[in-house]
């Protein structure tokens, strides 16, 4: 029941009407019994959205598109992953300090070694975008041998430097022999889901794969992946993830990780 004790979880974005966040959210707030409730507001006004939150003591948000990277330099503290990261997703309120942190960097890594263990892996990292930034990041932690490929190569260069890892061309994907392969690029995302990143002659060799993309839960690449014999990790795992790391930064309390998982795959269906 809501009442005057509810704490206020929010997300604020532009547009946020697909979001799954707040069912996921909602529903996790309920199986444990937390007195809290998860709001989406749309908007495009970052700076009054962020006087709101502290001025109406929400105790947390989620920040999506297009404001992860402009929040950082808005916040009262932000953690030194995210800092590095340059984006956050993820911000508790402390007695009126907004601190920010990048959940998305964490479940990746943390999906990632639900199968494999990162470190001295040769790892193909797809993309160079905020996704590919954040997982790049989390990688090098791991000590994990990064190299960033990308369709706009001055991209995947400025953020292998930004890293500190390597980068190559797209076409050498196949003799660089991955491990590992992510998908951090949004192909193969609906409603262009027909498509895959590489071509099915980089997974001879049987890396595992894992695409960030959820929509479709079962990307092409994904499913060529299966179909030469690789291990998989879907975005799912990821979203999830995320979700479940939120969840405990503002409530300190584990996430119900398989009633969250289902809340997703049924919202994910319809
Ligand atoms: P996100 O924040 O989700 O990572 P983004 O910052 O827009 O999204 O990045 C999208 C990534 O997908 C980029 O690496 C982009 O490549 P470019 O830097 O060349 O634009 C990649 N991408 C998008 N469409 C692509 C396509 N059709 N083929 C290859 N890469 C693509």
């Amino acid at each position: 029941m809501l009442d005057s004790k509810t704490k206020l979880i929010s997300l604020l974005g532009h547009p946020v009407e697909h979001s799954i966040g707040p069912a996921m959210h909602n529903a996790a707030f309920k199986e444990t019994g937390l007195n809290f409730v998860y709001l989406a507001f749309d908007t495009t006004h970052l700076n009054t959205a962020l006087a709101a939150m502290k001025g109406l003591n929400f105790r947390g948000f989620s920040v999506t598109i297009p404001h992860k990277q402009k929040i950082v330099e808005l916040l009262d503290r932000v953690d030194p992953l995210a800092a590095k990261i340059l984006a956050v997703n993820t911000v508790v309120n402390e007695n009126g300090v907004l601190v920010g942190y990048n959940t998305d960097s964490d479940a990746a890594i943390n999906a990632l070694k639900g199968k494999i263990s990162l470190s001295g892996k040769k790892v193909a990292l797809l993309g160079a975008g905020g996704a590919s930034r954040a997982i790049a990041f989390g990688l090098q932690q791991e000590k994990a041998l990064t190299t960033i490929f990308n369709r706009t190569f001055e991209k995947a260069k400025s953020l292998a430097k930004a890293v500190g890892c390597e980068y190559s061309q797209f076409e050498k994907l196949e003799s660089f022999k991955p491990e590992i392969i992510i998908n951090a690029t949004s192909v193969g995302m609906s409603p262009k889901s027909a498509s895959s990143p590489v071509d099915k002659r980089v997974l001879k060799n049987k890396p595992l794969v894992f695409d960030v993309v959820y929509t479709p839960l079962e990307t092409v690449l994904l499913k060529q992946a299966k179909t030469a014999g690789c291990e998989t990790v879907s975005g799912l795992e990821m979203f999830l993830e995320q979700g479940a790391e939120q969840f405990k930064l503002w409530t300190g309390q584990d996430a119900p990780r398989e009633l969250m998982r289902e809340v997703v795959e049924r919202e994910l269906a319809k």
